[in-house]
């Protein structure tokens, strides 16, 4: 349930809507990108390394403001506009950011890292789905002692243990067999499905980005849809 992180207006509108976004580092990466992403909806981002995925994720999830555009996310116009306060409290409450790297704490042991996330958002570790991850029984472990998969399916776990409305993932199961990716794929979305968030995933993985109701290619600057069947 979302009731703790419910502090913002709820209305039908997407719950991600960018308008016009562009950003540039050396060179131009985009341009007037414009995309709407609604409740129970996942998307997929395509593009060859450096075209610029994390860095419209980035954009979009609180971390990095556009050179151009807005963000609206959750019913909240122009995010970029509030406080810092602000803007912290909704990346805390209302977003989960699955990494390409993880940000572990290397120091704490498994069960530790959930309860930090379980703590700042005031929500209970849910045993249930640590046994979902396959992950229950290295809780008493240290970062250091656990696989790299285990490690990505913590991450995830500890995401998902704040309950957010939005999920940003970068390239989240880089470190996993075909198997494991399909089972925590159907975790997140099933976790999609019953709280009515959504998640933007990027990623080089064609499987991955078909599994998502929409599929985006970023390329020549600009991000188009594509359809559901792409030759791998
Ligand atoms: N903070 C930064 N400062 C300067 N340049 C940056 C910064 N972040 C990213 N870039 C550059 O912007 C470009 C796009 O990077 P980005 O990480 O968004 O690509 P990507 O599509 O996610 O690549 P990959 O598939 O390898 O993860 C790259 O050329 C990168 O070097
Ligand atoms: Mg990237």
């Amino acid at each position: 349930m979302l009731d703790s992180n419910s502090s913002t207006n709820h209305t039908n509108s997407p719950l991600i809507e960018a308008h016009n976004l562009s950003h540039s580092f050396e060179n131009l990466l985009y341009k007037d990108i414009n995309l709407n992403i609604n409740a129970k909806e996942s998307i997929a981002i395509l593009g060859v390394s450096g075209s610029g995925k994390s860095t419209l994720i980035n954009n979009l999830s609180t971390l990095l403001p556009p050179l151009e555009g807005k963000v609206n996310l959750n019913g909240v116009s122009d995010i970029y506009s509030l406080s810092d306060d602000k803007l912290i409290g909704m990346r805390k409450n209302e977003i989960g950011i699955i990494f390409q790297s993880h940000y572990l704490f290397r120091g704490f042991s498994a069960y530790e890292n959930l309860q930090v996330a379980s703590i700042l958002t005031n929500q209970n570790i849910d045993m249930d789905l640590l046994q979902d991850f396959g992950i229950s029984h290295i809780l008493k472990q240290q970062i250091g002692e656990i696989s790299g998969g285990q490690q990505q399916r913590l991450s995830i776990a500890r995401v998902l243990t704040k309950k957010p409305k939005i999920i940003f993932a970068d390239e989240p199961t880089g470190n996993l067999d075909i198997d494991t990716t399909n089972k925590v794929m159907k975790i997140i979305f099933d976790y999609i499905d019953k709280n009515s968030a959504c998640m933007v995933i990027a990623t080089h993985n064609i499987e991955l980005a078909q599994m998502c109701n929409k599929i985006f290619y970023l390329k020549d600057c600009t991000l188009k849809e594509y359809s559901k069947k792409i030759s791998s």
